[in-house]
C-alpha cells in the first residue's frame, strides 16, 4: 500500500465503501498549492532543526517545485486511492524525490495541523477576492448615485410611501451595508491570521521545530498559542461562513428592490439586456434573473452557515473526522459569491433609472405630511398637536382626491390656525429633502459628503 499514510498497524486495506466515504480529494484538491507551500516551510524548519541536511533540503525544495508545477499544469492529479489532498501530494513527492528523502517530510506534522492551516490560508485568499468583488458592487452603486445627484424617490417604510429621499441616498445606504461587510472580512482576517502548523496531531511537536518560522513564511501574523485549539477549532470557518452569508443577505435585499423596481407597477428601472433573461414561452418577458439568483443564493449561504455550526456543535476536542465536513459549505459560499458579485455589479451598473417616474411618485401617498408637522413645530406648536393637524390635512386631501400642496388656505387653517400659506414652502419634494440637512440626512449637501466618504473607504479597502 504505497499511497496510504497510515498502513503499518493494519493487516488489510480499507473496504471499498470505507474508502469511498473517506475520500475528500474531489473538494480538498483546491488546497494543493497551499499544502505545497506548507511543505516548503516545513522542510526549512526541519533543516534548521538538523533533521534535513542542506543538500536534502535543496533536493526536497526542487522536488516540491516540480510537484507544484505538475499540479498547476494538471500533469499531477489525485488518484482514487489517494484519501485526501495531503496523501496525494505525499505520493507525488515520493515519486519525485524517492521514498528515502520524501519519507522525511512527514516528521513533526500531522494532517490535522496541516488541514487547519491550509484551510485558513485558502480562506484568507478567497475572502480577499470576495472583498474585491464587493467593492466592484459598491463602485457600481456609487456610479449610479453620481450619475443621478438630484433624482428623488419615495422612501418607504413597511413598503408604503413614507418620505421623499434622494435616489443617491438610497443607493448609498446599500453601500454602507456592503462596506461593513468588507470591514467584517478584514476584522475576520486579523483573527484568522494565526497558523496551526506545528500543532501536530494535537499536542505539538517534539522535534525542535519552530511554528513561528512556518507561520511567518506562510504569511501569518504568528503561530497559534495552543496546539489543541489549533487543530480542533473551526470558529474561523464558521465566522467566515457568517460573513459570507451576511454579505449574501445584503445582496439579496438590493436584489429584492431591483425585482420590485423592475415591475410594470413600479416602473422605476429598466434592466440592460445583457443582464436580463427571456422566457422560453412568453416572447415579451425580460426577467431579473441576476437579482433572483442573488435572492436565492442568499438562502443557500445561510444554509451553509447553519450546517457548519451544526457540524461543529458537540464535537469534543481535539480533531475529529467530522471536521472534514467543514470545508465544502465554506468553499461553496465563496464560489457562489464569486459567481454572483460580478453579475450584481454588472446588473446594477447598467440599470436605467426612470427619474421622471420616480419624481412623479415621490410626493404621492402624502409623503410630505411629516414636513407639515415639523414646519408647525418650528412655529412653536407641540409635535403631538402638529402631528394631529398634519393628519387632518391628509384626511381632507384624501377625501378630495388631491395632494397636500393643493389644499386651499382655508383647508389648511381649518386643520390648525398656525397653518398659514407659508407652509407651502416645505410642501415640495425638493424643499422637504433639502430641509433634512443634519449629518446622515438626505439633503443634497449631506449626500454629497457621504458619497465622498464612501469613495474614500473603497479606495482605502482596495489598498488592503
Ligand atoms: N482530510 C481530513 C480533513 O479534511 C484531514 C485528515 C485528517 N485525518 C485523520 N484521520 N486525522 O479534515
Amino acid at each position: 500500500e504505497p499511497t496510504k499514510l497510515w498502513g503499518g498497524r493494519f493487516a488489510s486495506g480499507p473496504a471499498e465503501a470505507m474508502a469511498a466515504l473517506s475520500l475528500s480529494t474531489h473538494f480538498d484538491w483546491r488546497l494543493a498549492p497551499y499544502d505545497i507551500a506548507g511543505s516548503r516551510a516545513h522542510a526549512r524548519v526541519l533543516h534548521r532543526a538538523g533533521l534535513l541536511t542542506a543538500e536534502e533540503l535543496d533536493r526536497m525544495l526542487a522536488g516540491l517545485d516540480t510537484l507544484a508545477a505538475d499540479v498547476e499544469s494538471g500533469a499531477f492529479t489525485p488518484v482514487i486511492d489517494d484519501e485526501d489532498v495531503h496523501t496525494a501530494l505525499e505520493r507525488g513527492l515520493l515519486e519525485r524525490v524517492g521514498p528515502e528523502l520524501g519519507g522525511k517530510l512527514r516528521a513533526g506534522r500531522s494532517r490535522n495541523d496541516q488541514v487547519a492551516t491550509l484551510f485558513r490560508m485558502w480562506l484568507r485568499d478567497a475572502n480577499r477576492r470576495v472583498v474585491s468583488g464587493v467593492l466592484d458592487v459598491v463602485d457600481a452603486l456609487v456610479a449610479q448615485a453620481t450619475k443621478h445627484p438630484d433624482a428623488v424617490l419615495p422612501g418607504r417604510t413597511h413598503l408604503q410611501h413614507a418620505q421623499p429621499v434622494l435616489l443617491a441616498h438610497h443607493l448609498l445606504a446599500h453601500c454602507q451595508a456592503l462596506l461593513r461587510d468588507v470591514q467584517r472580512f478584514r476584522d475576520w482576517d486579523a483573527r484568522t491570521a494565526y497558523s496551526p502548523y506545528g500543532s501536530g496531531a494535537l499536542a505539538g511537536s517534539s522535534l525542535g521545530l519552530d511554528p513561528q518560522a512556518v507561520a511567518a513564511e506562510l504569511g501569518f501574523a504568528g503561530a497559534v498559542d495552543n496546539s489543541i485549539d489549533g487543530t480542533a477549532s473551526r470558529d474561523f470557518a464558521a465566522e467566515a461562513a457568517f460573513c459570507l452569508a451576511m454579505l449574501g443577505v445584503n445582496l439579496s435585499r438590493i436584489a429584492e428592490e431591483v425585482i420590485i423596481w423592475n415591475t410594470a407597477e413600479f416602473g422605476y428601472v429598466t434592466l440592460d439586456d445583457a443582464w436580463a433573461t427571456g422566457s422560453s414561452i412568453m416572447p415579451q418577458k425580460k426577467n431579473p434573473d441576476v437579482a433572483e439568483l442573488a435572492r436565492g443564493k442568499s438562502g443557500r449561504l445561510i444554509g451553509n452557515l447553519s450546517g457548519l455550526l451544526a457540524t461543529l456543535k458537540a464535537q469534543p476536542l481535539a480533531y475529529n473526522r467530522d471536521l472534514q465536513e467543514d470545508k465544502e459549505p465554506v468553499f461553496d459560499s465563496v464560489e457562489q459569491l464569486e459567481l454572483l458579485l460580478p453579475a450584481m455589479a454588472g446588473m446594477l451598473g447598467t440599470l436605467t433609472f426612470h427619474s421622471e417616474r420616480l419624481a412623479e411618485l415621490a410626493p404621492a401617498g402624502f409623503t410630505l405630511a411629516t414636513d407639515i408637522a415639523e414646519w408647525l413645530v418650528r412655529q412653536g406648536v407641540p409635535f403631538r398637536v402638529a402631528h394631529e393637524a398634519s393628519g387632518a390635512c391628509v384626511r381632507t386631501a384624501e377625501a378630495r382626491g388631491v395632494g397636500l400642496e393643493e389644499l386651499t388656505d382655508a383647508e389648511l387653517a381649518a386643520a390648525h390656525p398656525a397653518l398659514t400659506p407659508q407652509v407651502r414652502e416645505v410642501l415640495t419634494v425638493e424643499g422637504s429633502i433639502a430641509s433634512r440637512d443634519a449629518h446622515g440626512g438626505t439633503a443634497p449637501s449631506r449626500v454629497a459628503e457621504q458619497r465622498e466618504r464612501v469613495v474614500d473607504a473603497v479606495r482605502q479597502h482596495r489598498e488592503w
